[in-house]
């Protein structure tokens, strides 16, 4: 089968350069290329759609064309086969239709409160006047709020322990060593190590005595969490709402963190854009999250493999090719962007939106993001606060190259800022 062509590295260099620099190796290859190309990264082929007018007809391909959940399978030791980022087909969207509405208008802002007292116990405890890694504390943060909004954890000792097991469990997909594990030795062989398994019981035991609580609980028809609307949304079981638990877990936590991450990284780089932000300007929050969005997408690529045959710029895909629409390279053009690598939020102030299909954080069709307005929900929230209590600089200037946690890109270093107090 003849791909389009694209860098001929072996996979091995072509993954170290997708590993640490993917913005230079998806704009290289663009430049190099057109944009339709083909690259080897860590054991997986994926043909690049780098233009809007392609990623618009790639989301436009509905489930008896294109799967999705196929192409995200290495995260099955993890959370399960049976959830609504691993089905696909009709199955996929029935499951869909189930776990949507609680990340919806009222439902969703029923967990306000959670997200402003999870902000305000970690600003509280924000080291002051010195330099700190704004991603521990963001992870701090929406784990927190996924904790409790979500699996509906109130209790402080099971708190503690459930995010102690949550990062122990993580770790094996977002730490470079337990990375390479994952991706050299493959998921199939991380299922039976024991170490992992260990870590994935403890968290499986604090899951289901969680369902088995809520299943108990007389008073679930007044409950706000995703569990309890789950549970009596649908009969499933024990297993199927452990595993759609985790995976909002994992889409959900460190996706949060890294947005917010970033935002914080470059505002620091803008005092102004910082005190328009404390002083509540209309759409100002919103143009911040959508320019953060743009320039640095947490998520560098959306993959899809294709059921039948189909064409792309010219190029015939054979069933069976997985297609990358790639937000890192998409996001940076410069016949869309004015200025591309500028951060610029005051491009979306007044309300102005991005043209969808050149701006895709959350992906797009029938495999949008499910948690996309709850995520923006809970960002808002977050950084509106931290810009009423404090201002803050960059810790020195970024060394290093972009940070990684898994397939997720997050600032150097965590995006060491320092804060003080905004009088
Ligand atoms: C800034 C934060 C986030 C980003 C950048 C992000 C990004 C993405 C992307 C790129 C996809 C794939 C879309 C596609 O294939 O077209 C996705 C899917 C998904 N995300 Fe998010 N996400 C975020 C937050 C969340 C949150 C907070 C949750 C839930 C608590 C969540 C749950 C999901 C689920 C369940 C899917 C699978 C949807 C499906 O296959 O039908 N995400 N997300």
């Amino acid at each position: 089968v003849t791909l389009p062509p694209g860098p001929r590295a072996p996979g091995a260099l072509q993954s170290l350069h997708y590993g640490l620099d993917p913005f230079g190796f998806f704009r290289r290859a663009q430049r190099r290329y057109g944009d339709v190309y083909t690259v080897r990264v860590t054991g997986q082929t994926w043909v690049v759609l780098a233009h809007p007018g392609l990623v618009k007809q790639a989301f436009a391909r509905g489930p008896s064309e294109v799967d999705s959940g196929v192409a995200n399978e290495p995260l099955k030791p993890l959370i399960g086969k049976r959830n609504v980022l691993l089905l696909d087909g009709e199955e996929h969207l029935r499951r869909r239709k189930l776990v949507l509405p609680p990340f919806h208008g009222d439902r969703m802002r029923a967990y306000g409160p959670i997200v402003a007292e999870a902000a305000r116990r970690q600003l509280d405890a924000w080291p002051v006047g010195r330099p700190a890694s704004v991603l521990a504390g963001m992870q701090a943060i929406t784990l927190d709020v996924i904790l409790r909004a979500v699996f509906g954890v109130e209790d402080a000792a099971r708190l503690d322990r459930l995010r102690a097991n949550v990062t122990s469990v993580q770790s094996w997909l977002t730490t470079l060593r337990a990375g390479l594990v994952f991706t050299y030795l493959g998921p199939d062989r991380l299922a039976r190590m024991r170490t992992f398994r260990r870590h994935l019981d403890a968290v499986d035991e604090d899951v289901f005595a969680e369902i088995a609580r809520r299943r108990a609980d007389p008073d679930v028809a007044s409950r706000s969490d995703v569990l309890s609307l789950l549970l009596q949304a649908a009969p499933l079981t024990d297993t199927e709402l452990r595993d759609e638990l985790v995976t909002l877990l994992v889409a959900g936590h460190e996706t949060t963190a890294a947005l917010l991450a970033w935002a914080v990284h470059e505002l620091a780089r803008d005092p102004g854009a910082q005190e328009r932000l404390a002083a509540g300007e209309d759409g100002w929050v919103d143009a911040v999250l959508t320019e953060t969005l743009r320039l640095h997408p947490p998520v560098p690529l959306v993959v899809r493999r294709l059921r039948e045959p189909m064409r792309f710029d010219g190029f015939a895909l054979p069933a069976g090719t997985t297609i990358a629409p790639c937000t890192t390279v998409v996001h940076r053009r410069d016949d869309v962007w004015e200025d591309a690598s500028a951060f610029r939020p005051a491009r979306f102030a007044d309300g102005a939106r991005p043209p969808a299909a050149a701006w895709f954080p959350f992906g797009g069709g029938v495999r949008r993001c499910i948690g996309a307005a709850f995520a923006s929900f809970e960002a808002r929230g977050v950084l509106t606060e931290m810009a009423r209590r404090f201002a803050w600089r960059p810790a020195g200037e970024p060394r290093g190259w972009v940070g990684r946690r898994g397939i997720v890109l997050v600032p150097a270093r965590g995006g060491r800022v320092v804060l003080e107090p905004r009088r």
